[in-house]
């Protein structure tokens, strides 16, 4: 009777805002998708397998949108959503429209309020990932993404008096929990420390400063709450954390399967650093220009987010005379601009790294950092630690592919899935070789 009474709320909900968006609909005519629609849910239904399939929709879909000339419309549920794979509307929608999507609330849900982001460095505490794989709060963070990606592609599961009563939500609830009693005791000790210290720099040389972590520099200048000073930290490590290690672990992926390529960078190394044992420093990164070009390539190609999903709050023209009407939703497919062959060429799914040595044609066509008023606030940073990551390792290692790889399949697409981020299903594995 209970799932009865939903079905019949839904579809008369369904059909009441489809009548009462008539500026809606005509959009939707003007922008058709070439994938079939169901009743009621849309093209929601494409959503509902695995994460890898997940991917493949907004890779199918992309390609599509390019063939529609970079614009297309796809219904989820009441929602239209227009997918957009062309930088000169994505340019246009993103100095725009700055109002993320409803889908993104279900990420507040773990973060609160919190609106700075920042990586490791974050809570200036060692989370050692490597030598405790099964460190609670790490763990909490990965389950709980996922439960908050698999959300976001499911409209069943929006509305929160259906969510709240699913073992799901019990489990994120869980996560969220135990992420926020670790944080604001990470922030208690912290205060500790701070207060101790500062009675012992005030008895010797004030002027020696040492290093600060995000959380103590919040700590000193801020007046937050502790659970306020929790949703920042939690912000920063949902945002800067993994981003920067996947883009990372896709370009060591990419030097092991394109040994011309690393042959390359090694070059390129030899001759900015030498044969120094000193470590890779913030005055050499900007020389390391065709390994810049490589990490580019490879977030072109494999971009850590691979759609941004925004709101459109009031009627916005874009440059083909088209206009997205209030109530919109956006979906800039960056995966699928990124391979647009009328910017990047017909090799447009090859990884040629060459291609950033020359300047682009149009500075959206480029984005794994979004553009326009809300891009990353952390781009800076994260090129610099992927630089200094890659830089240190190539030095020091030949990547290879893993023991017994395919070597027939190894200048194929990586297969990917997507659960917030976009990721290599098969956990980015590689062999080191030791270059001395
Ligand atoms: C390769 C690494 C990274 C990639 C690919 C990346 C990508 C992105 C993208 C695409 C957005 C826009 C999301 C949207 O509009 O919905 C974004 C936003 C953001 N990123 Fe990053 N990011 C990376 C690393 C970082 C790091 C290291 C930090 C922090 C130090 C950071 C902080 C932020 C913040 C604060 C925003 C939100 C800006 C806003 O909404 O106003 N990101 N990032």
């Amino acid at each position: 009777m209970f799932w009865l009474l939903m079905i019949v709320t839904c579809v008369v909900w369904v059909v009441y805002n489809k009548l009462e968006n008539r500026k809606i609909v005509e959009l939707s005519r003007k922008l058709p998708g070439d994938l079939p629609s169901w009743p009621i849910l849309g093209h929601a239904y494409l959503l509902r397998g695995s994460d890898e399939d997940q991917m493949k929709v907004f890779q199918k879909s992309g390609r599509l949108t390019i063939n529609r000339g970079g614009l297309a419309s796809y219904w989820v549920a009441n929602r239209l959503y227009i997918m957009v794979a062309d930088p000169l509307a994505a340019e246009v929608i993103l100095k725009n429209c700055l109002d993320k999507d409803y889908v993104m609330k279900f990420l507040q849900f773990l973060v609160g309020n919190g609106s700075i982001y920042a990586p490791e460095t974050t809570l200036g505490v060692q989370m050692r990932a490597q030598l405790s794989p099964n460190q609670a709060f790490l763990d909490a963070l990965e389950e709980i993404t996922q439960l908050v990606a698999t959300r976001m592609v499911q409209p069943w599961l929006y509305a929160d008096s259906v969510y709240t009563l699913l073992p799901q939500y019990r489990r994120a609830e869980k996560c969220r929990r135990l992420m926020y009693e670790f944080v604001e005791q990470v922030i208690k000790t912290k205060r500790m420390e701070m207060e101790q210290r500062a009675k012992i720099n005030s008895r010797q040389n004030p002027e020696v400063l040492s290093p600060q972590s995000f959380l103590e520099m919040l700590l000193e200048s801020s007046q937050l709450t502790d659970h306020e000073l929790a949703e920042e930290a939690l912000v920063i490590s949902v945002a800067g954390t993994d981003t920067s290690a996947v883009a990372a672990s896709f370009t060591i992926v990419m030097l092991s399967r394109h040994p011309e390529v690393q042959d390359r960078v090694y070059e390129e190394l030899c001759e900015v650093l030498g044969d120094s044992n000193i470590g890779v420093t913030a005055e050499d990164l900007p020389r390391l220009k065709y390994l810049e070009a490589v990490i580019k390539e490879t977030l072109r190609l494999y971009p850590p987010v691979p759609i941004i999903v925004r709101s459109v709050e009031q009627d916005t023209d874009l440059p083909s005379g088209l206009t997205l009407v209030k109530g919109v939703g956006i979906v800039i497919n960056i995966w699928a601009t990124h391979r647009n062959p009328r910017y990047w060429g017909s090799d447009a799914d090859l990884f040629r790294p060459e291609r950033f040595l020359e300047p682009l044609k149009h500075p959206a066509q480029f984005m794994p950092f979004s553009y326009g008023l809300r891009n990353c606030l952390g781009y800076q940073y994260a090129m610099m630690s992927i630089k200094t990551v890659l830089a240190s390792l190539c030095r020091k290692y030949r990547a290879l592919p893993p023991e017994g790889a395919d070597q027939t399949t190894l200048k194929e697409p990586l297969r990917v899935k997507f659960d917030i981020m976009m990721k290599d299903v098969h956990k980015f594995q590689i062999q080191l070789e030791s270059r001395f």
